[in-house]
């Protein structure tokens, strides 16, 4: 089996040879994109899949046209009643070989907030917060956390601007989503250190720059992809990076890194920063205790 991979490798590459037979995957995000190529080559390995998305109706529909074998669950991060929801049902469905945090929005052109916090914030990092924190007692003793993060972290020029979690002091839809994807790889380096050497592991991931719905938001998406037109991956190579992480043998104990075209790869500063990690921990689970 192969252990170099690179950017142009596909999901399908990094899994070949493996046999994921009995063993189940969350996938947040199933219906579109990334996460649905992710959830169609773990099903092609043979694992279970249990696919989220805003509605049951939507996550049912998306296993069943991949023909994955797996269940439905409701979950819509901007809504903890819902998060907490999909936290009890998926409390019944057995014990979790990896969560791949995937679900995401980008770039909203203007400053929308839910429960009085900067939207793109609240769905890609704390809805994931509370579902990835209900769910870690049923990792496998070797399961893995993936949360989907981006390049465009280095966005984040301001850092996570704690003290901005509204988002409403000088709002830009690009910094917003980018500190939103500095929050996924903390939140990761957070949990890795919860886990240290229990040989449960969570990593955070760049998947590279695909043509995807997440692009619904911008203003300028068809001048946005073109002029990243030399940059874009497919699809499938895309949702590689998540897949190798959460998947490939290699990676048993490699725990608190950031992997871009499956490959070990340098954040910016405040994305190594344990300091800030730990204090966006206590920040979001004081925020959610009162939601
Ligand atoms: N594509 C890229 O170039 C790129 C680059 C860097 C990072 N990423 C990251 O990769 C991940 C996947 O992106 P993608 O490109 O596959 O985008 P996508 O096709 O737009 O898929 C995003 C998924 O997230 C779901 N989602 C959004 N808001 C949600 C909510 N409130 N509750 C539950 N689910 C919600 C969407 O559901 P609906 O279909 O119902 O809206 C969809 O299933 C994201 O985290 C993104 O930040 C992507």
């Amino acid at each position: 089996m192969s252990t170099t991979f690179g950017a142009t490798s596909t999901a399908e590459e990094v899994t070949e040879g493996l046999d994921l037979t009995g063993t189940t995957w969350l996938v947040t995000g199933c219906n579109s994109g990334l996460g649905n190529e992710t959830v169609r080559v773990l099903a092609l390995r043979g694992g279970r899949i249990i696919g989220l998305a805003r509605t049951k109706e939507k996550a049912d529909h998306a296993l069943s046209a991949l023909g994955a074998d797996g269940v439905g669950v409701a979950c819509d991060l901007e809504d903890l009643a819902s998060v907490r929801a999909a936290v009890t049902t998926v409390s019944g469905l057995g014990p979790l070989d990896g969560i791949i945090a995937n679900a995401g929005i980008m770039a909203l052109p203007k400053l929308e907030q839910v429960h009085g916090i900067e939207r793109q914030l609240f769905t890609n990092h704390v809805g994931h917060f509370v579902l990835v924190t209900g769910l870690v007692d049923q990792l496998t003793p070797t399961g893995r956390v993936v949360m989907l993060s981006s390049g465009a972290h280095h966005y984040a020029e301001r850092g996570m601007e704690l003290d901005n979690l509204s988002g409403e002091t000088d709002y830009a839809p690009w910094r917003a989503y980018g500190r939103s994807k500095l929050a996924n790889i903390l939140f990761a380096r957070s949990l890795a250190h919860r886990f240290g050497t229990t040989g449960r592991t969570a990593n955070s991931v760049h998947p590279g720059v695909i043509e995807t719905n997440l692009g619904r938001h911008v203003e300028d998406r068809e001048g946005m992809y073109d002029r990243l037109r030399h940059l874009l991956k497919s699809i499938g190579a895309g949702a590689a990076t998540q897949v190798y992480v959460a998947t490939h043998p290699s990676l048993a104990e490699v725990n608190g890194v950031y992997f871009s075209d499956c490959t070990p790869t340098e954040t910016r500063a405040e994305g190594r920063d344990d300091d800030l990690a730990a204090a966006l921990w206590t920040a979001t689970e004081e925020l959610v205790q009162g939601i």
